[in-house]
């Protein structure tokens, strides 16, 4: 199993993003996670594609853009072009879920689709194919720095059962990331229910040693590879 990890700028300083960035990078980040809140979707609002295009000059991983807006389709083109690589969204914020999956992968980008807490995996039963990364929520998305509800590992479970199966099909794999509330002393334990790819960030941005912080999650996800 590779375990990626994705901190999520949400927690980063604003003021010096380019630096946080680099800063992360160096860290041993694998991806750079990018929420996008609308005050519509989610009750917050963020960042937007003129950052994205901002930061893609500071950054050669893969940016991970997860859009909690509503509507979806809009904003599609224009993260594409900000340099955006993954671009997930809510299934209960597109009118025509199919359509907008294509559209992601039109744009050259991975199509992503995020299941919060209480939003039911049946979403997926016709969507498989189109389908690049699931992303599970541990949180109510909106915001930053909460804890994980414990409940989710069960459809975590069931989210890798899925894709295994689809994986064992087909031989195409999807990512199964995880966000909200990982930290260095749950991480192992969400990897253990079947999650591969995994945002953090106030575990990460929170501290002042970012690489002491991403290294003490490799060694926790060690074990979980381990077993
Ligand atoms: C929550 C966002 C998350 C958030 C995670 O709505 O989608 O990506 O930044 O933050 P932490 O890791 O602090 O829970
Ligand atoms: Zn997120």
């Amino acid at each position: 199993m590779t375990f990626r990890i994705a901190p999520s700028i949400l927690s980063a300083d604003c003021a010096c993003l380019g630096e946080e960035v680099r800063t992360v990078v160096d860290a041993g980040a694998d991806w750079i996670h990018f929420d996008v809140m609308d005050n519509h979707y989610v009750p917050n609002l963020t960042i937007g594609p003129m950052v994205c295009e901002a930061i893609r000059p500071h950054v050669h991983l893969p940016i991970d853009v997860h859009l909690m807006v509503h509507p979806v389709d809009r904003l599609v083109p224009d993260f594409a072009k900000a340099g955006a690589n993954l671009i997930s969204f809510h299934p209960e914020a597109s009118d025509h879920i199919d359509r907008t999956l294509s559209l992601i992968r039109d744009q050259g980008c991975k199509a992503g689709l995020g299941f919060n807490p209480a939003t039911s995996l049946s979403y997926l039963d016709h969507i498989m194919d189109r389908v690049d990364l699931v992303l599970i929520m541990l949180v109510n998305p909106g915001f930053g720095g909460q804890l994980f509800i414990p409940e989710v590992l069960n459809k975590l479970r069931e989210a890798r059962r899925r894709i295994d199966v689809y994986t064992n099909q087909t031989g195409r794999t999807i990512y199964l990331e995880v966000d909200g509330g990982v930290k260095v002393n749950n991480i192992a334990r969400i990897a253990s229910a079947g999650a591969d790819t995994f945002v953090a960030g106030s575990a990460i941005f929170g501290q002042p040693d970012y690489r002491h912080v991403i290294n003490q999650m490799r060694r926790a996800l060690s074990s979980v590879s381990a077993q």
